[in-house]
């Protein structure tokens, strides 16, 4: 029987829940329970109940409490929508997240990457977190919407920058109540909330389909018709909350994780000078460069950007010789089970190499985009983003970390850096004009 959470604990699990989850997996071993009320509450610490709970139990679980309340945000779009109207959303989408599908949105990512690289001043100061967002934010927006949404980027931004902190408010106990105070706070994020829906519905109307995202959602179609414009609405919205705050965090930190490792940034540069030779990367070079995907896999193992999967049983559930009861909460979280001892040597350490040989880590230690039936539908998308904006900035671009800085991951929606983190911009390549550059990607473009 699970124990009730002392004062103390409970406090932690609140303030740090890195921290909460950490000691519970290694206090109590495979299948940690507490309760906070009457309610049970399990982590599931071991790849074979990670398993069951996505795959062998997947139709008798439901997605969490945080997430089932974010639909007053979000609404019923595929993150938060359940059993029959989740699996028909499925079927719509999934063919806008085809491989080739993708391998179209590359052209946007490496045009918006190199015209900001232009941007940047060598010898200048950044803020991470915040030029990976400014620099994802068009590539989300353009790849979702099309080019003629450029004069609306602002608005797309505000409305994220309004939404995500909402988000996190809605997830809380009694956050739809929180979410209803006539506080600033509240009025202005329902504000930018209101003119992104004003955006989304213009763009839904005016669509011309030119083949982006939105055009794909407002072509699908099975027996019984399409998507309702509340319903494309809904997976809008979606696949902007859950496309950017994660991709932007992923890359923040392994722009940390590359400046505290010398040796391992030079191994990526050298991989990006002798398959490059000074080109802009395209898609095709993705396969000569394991060591850049190398790289990625092992940032998200350390620093996965959705660091904990909660679900609510709908029935007793057996997990090896554990029974839980319906309505527990079960967690599997990739910040414990990817960085466990049992599953990943020397498991603390960043080594990009683990990936590179023949033995495969155990399946369900590593899980990023989640597994079963509710899978990330962005991931494709989200690995060749990360890796064209790593491999053009890269080439470029040394990012050394500033000093004195206390680099701290924050477990909220997104695991993210605790404190902005500064680093300076140092130019790698030198002999490449930015005019030369820019018309080699208007050249590769056309
Ligand atoms: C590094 C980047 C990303 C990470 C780590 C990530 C992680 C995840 C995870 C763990 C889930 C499963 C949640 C659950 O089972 O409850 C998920 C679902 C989802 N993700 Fe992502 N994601 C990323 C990028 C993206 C992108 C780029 C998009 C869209 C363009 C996207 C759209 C979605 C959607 C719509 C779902 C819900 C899928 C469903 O339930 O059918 N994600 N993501």
């Amino acid at each position: 029987m699970p124990k009730h959470l002392s004062l103390t604990q409970f406090r932690q699990l609140h303030r740090d829940p890195l921290q909460f989850f950490s000691t519970l997996a290694q206090e109590e071993g495979e299948i940690a329970g507490f309760k906070i009320g009457r309610k049970p509450y399990y982590l599931l610490n071991h790849p074979d109940h990670i398993h069951d709970l996505f795959i062998t139990h997947g139709k008798h679980v439901q997605k969490g409490r945080a997430l089932r309340q974010s639909k007053r945000l979000l609404g019923e779009g595929l993150l938060t929508s359940e059993g029959a109207l989740h699996l028909r959303q499925r079927r719509l989408m999934q063919p806008a997240f085809h491989r080739q599908e993708i391998a179209r949105y590359a052209d946007c990512m490496v045009a918006e990457t190199v015209h900001f690289s232009a941007d940047w001043q060598p010898a200048t100061t950044i803020n991470i977190v915040a030029e990976m967002r400014r620099l994802l934010l068009p590539i989300v927006a353009k790849t979702l919407f099309g080019g003629e949404v450029s004069a609306d980027v602002q608005t797309v931004g505000t409305a994220l920058d309004a939404l995500t902190p909402l988000l996190q408010t809605a997830m809380l106990p009694f956050g739809n109540r929180l979410l209803d105070l006539p506080t600033p706070r509240m009025k202005n994020a329902r504000a930018a909330l209101n003119a992104l829906d004003v955006l989304v519905y213009r763009l839904i109307d005016d669509d011309t389909g030119e083949g982006f995202l939105l055009s794909m959602l407002l072509a699908a179609h099975d027996a019984d018709g399409g998507m309702s414009r509340q319903q494309v609405r809904d997976e809008v919205l979606t696949l902007l909350l859950a496309g950017h705050e994660t991709s932007v965090n992923g890359l923040a930190w392994c722009w940390y994780l590359l400046a505290t490792h010398p040796k391992i940034l030079q191994k990526l540069h050298d991989e990006l000078a002798s398959v490059l030779a000074g080109r802009v990367p395209s898609i095709s070079d993705i396969a000569s460069l394991p060591y850049l995907d190398a790289v990625l896999r092992e940032t998200l193992r350390l620093y996965p950007p959705a660091w904990t999967i909660g679900r609510t049983a709908l029935q007793p559930l057996t997990f090896g010789t554990c029974t839980v009861p319906a309505g527990a909460t079960l967690f599997a979280s990739q910040w414990i089970t990817q960085r466990d001892a049992r599953f990943f040597a020397d498991s603390l350490t960043f080594n990009p190499d683990r990936w590179l040989t023949d033995d495969a880590p155990r399946k369900f230690a590593y899980f990023p985009f989640g597994a079963g039936a509710r899978i990330c539908i962005g991931e494709r998308f989200a690995w060749l983003e990360m890796q064209l904006v790593l491999a053009i900035l890269a080439q470029r671009w040394r990012l050394e970390l500033c000093a004195g800085q206390i680099v701290e991951p924050l477990a909220r929606v997104t695991l993210r850096p605790k404190h902005d983190i500064y680093m300076r911009l140092k130019r790698r390549v030198h002999n490449v004009s930015q005019a030369a550059e820019m018309s080699e990607v208007i050249t590769s473009l056309r």
